[in-house]
């Protein structure tokens, strides 16, 4: 019996459980395989007794509409940062990747599918080079890998987003009110900018063009003065102003290495008070909403699609690849073109040309002389 081990790492994402019955589905068609699930990324495999969950038929009947991952997750430690306790009882960060491979030669692993977003891609390609037969499936709400059309998760968080928009629009229209609702995505502006553009917002500010928050404000004015009584602005927890910095904070939590964005949305109401904004505001940060619950069909098909191409490629042992969306294929790129630069919105993406020529502010005008 030949054994595939499946673990999902990172935040969550709406698809993962998807993918993961995929795998499986797929395997079942063969007679000589199990697929194992490490629970909590790779700490299954390192902790000490190991947990691993065998993952057959039954298991997975009828998750591909669940969200979440029945194998759990995380984004904290690794393999690369194991967090130890030192003697003065501080935490030191130790590699155990040498150790965790030869566990998992001992336990008769022949493969990995790495299920992750591009933290998770950049452990997955360490963990060849070091000798590992492993794939990478790449999933993330921000969509920023760049070496895939899409990731699943990213138009279930759109979706979330936009309704989020909708809603706002009726009480912002009652109450003649300025609404920001500040969305999730990092460094990368996609789902604010989708949302923006689906949910008919006036203003999007996202982290790749740092704006001007006197525009915002002239902006919101003339909305205002064209006989609009309010506004909608999507908000990037990764935008900032022109003169200013990410909001966020580095977290006390043991293995946690991001900065903790959030809070943008506030600082942006501060500003425009203080630069006299007479309109009421208020302030919608929408948070892990936008990875919870149900993945919607599209992010269910391409999901599954990752998860059947994932087995196929442990079939035909194309190790140190991650599987990758190029429309209209499911294909792959080594794992090592996939690391190399995130999917970021450009001044040239067709959304975002839309995006203008809709008339939706980005906060600094400047952008359209750049070009
Ligand atoms: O990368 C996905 C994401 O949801 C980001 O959009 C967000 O900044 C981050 O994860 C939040 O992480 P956590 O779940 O650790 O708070």
């Amino acid at each position: 019996m030949k054994r595939v081990m499946v673990l999902t790492g990172g935040g969550d994402c709406p698809g993962l459980n998807a993918v993961i019955r995929a795998i499986v589905k797929r395997a079942s068609q063969e007679t000589d395989w199990e697929v194992l699930g490490s629970i909590k990324a790779f700490d299954g495999i390192l902790n000490e007794p190991t947990e691993l969950m065998i993952l057959d038929s039954e298991k997975v009947a009828g998750i591909h509409y669940q969200g979440g991952t029945i194998i759990q997750t995380t984004n904290k430690g690794g393999p690369y940062a194991w967090p130890v306790k030192n003697k003065k009882g501080e935490w030191e960060y130790v590699d155990r990747s040498d150790e965790m491979i030869r566990k998992m030669s001992y336990l008769g692993i022949d493969a990995v599918i790495s299920i992750g977003g591009d933290g998770s891609q950049r452990i997955s390609q360490r963990l060849f080079k070091q000798g590992l037969n492993i794939i990478g499936v790449p999933k993330t709400i921000d969509n920023d890998l760049s070496a895939t059309d899409s990731t699943f998760g990213f138009q279930t968080a759109i979706e979330i987003a936009t309704e989020a928009v909708d809603k706002l629009v009726t009480t912002a229209a009652s109450h003649n009110r300025v609404f920001i609702l500040e969305v999730m995505g990092r460094d990368a502006g996609w789902i604010a900018l989708n949302a923006a553009v689906a949910g008919g917002a006036e203003i999007c500010l996202i982290p790749e063009i740092p704006y001007d928050t006197n525009e915002v404000l002239s902006k919101v004015n003339a909305r205002f003065h064209k006989g609009r009584g309010f506004a909608i602005i999507v908000i990037a927890e990764g935008a900032k102003p022109k003169d200013g910095e990410i909001i966020g904070e580095k977290s006390t939590e043991v293995g946690y290495e991001h900065v903790r964005l959030g809070g943008i949305g506030f600082k942006l109401e501060d500003d425009l008070k203080t630069l006299g904004c007479e309109h009421d505001i208020r302030v919608t940060v929408l948070g892990h909403l936008q990875r919870g619950g149900v993945p919607i069909a599209y992010d269910r098909v391409l999901a599954s699609q990752f998860g059947v191409k994932a087995f196929e490629m442990v079939l035909n042992e194309e190790f140190g690849r991650m599987v990758s969306y190029n429309h209209p294929y499911i294909t792959s790129v080594t794992l090592e073109d996939a690391i190399q630069k995130p999917n970021l919105v450009t001044l040239d993406t067709a959304l975002m040309k839309t995006a203008r020529g809709l008339g939706i502010s980005f906060g600094n005008d400047q952008i359209a002389l750049e070009e």
